[in-house]
């Protein structure tokens, strides 16, 4: 089964939205389940809550903080938000129609997880530690 473990290479040093990037872990991890019980209706469904809270709450906490911090790429950051949202929209629309999603979402939640968490959100984060940009990113 799929079992993901949060490490250091997730955290941004910024609580909040290492609280909110644990969601997401938690959704795959739950994801990792519903595939061992053949996409079970009622795990998929708290995916989907989950990945609703994540992106209600997440995303407008992390683009008022970028934004308040003078990030430059915040345009571009946020049009990626709403990429995620609309991706998850349409993935909820093919499973409350039947469809057996679990793996697609599995496999787009990976590639967010790995891409955005991992590569985008980690850009602001000298802006909101306060040092503009200058800081050096380690581990
Ligand atoms: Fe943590 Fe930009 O999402």
């Amino acid at each position: 089964m799929i079992k993901m473990e949060w490490n250091d290479s997730f955290n941004t040093g910024i609580e909040l939205i290492d609280k909110q990037h644990q969601i997401l872990v938690r959704a795959i991890n739950l994801l990792g389940l519903a595939l061992e019980r053949g996409s079970d209706k009622e795990l998929m469904d708290a995916i989907f809550a989950t990945l609703a809270e994540y992106t209600a709450t997440h995303f407008a906490d992390e683009e008022r903080i970028f934004v308040e911090a003078g990030y430059p790429e915040a345009d571009e950051h946020k049009h990626s938000h709403h990429m995620f949202l609309e991706k998850v929209t349409e993935l909820k629309a093919k499973f409350d129609a039947g469809g057996d999603t679990a793996r697609e979402v599995l496999t787009f939640l990976v590639d967010w997880l790995q891409n955005h968490i991992l590569g985008t959100d980690r850009k602001y984060i000298p802006y909101v530690l306060g040092n503009g940009g200058q800081m050096r990113m380690t581990g």
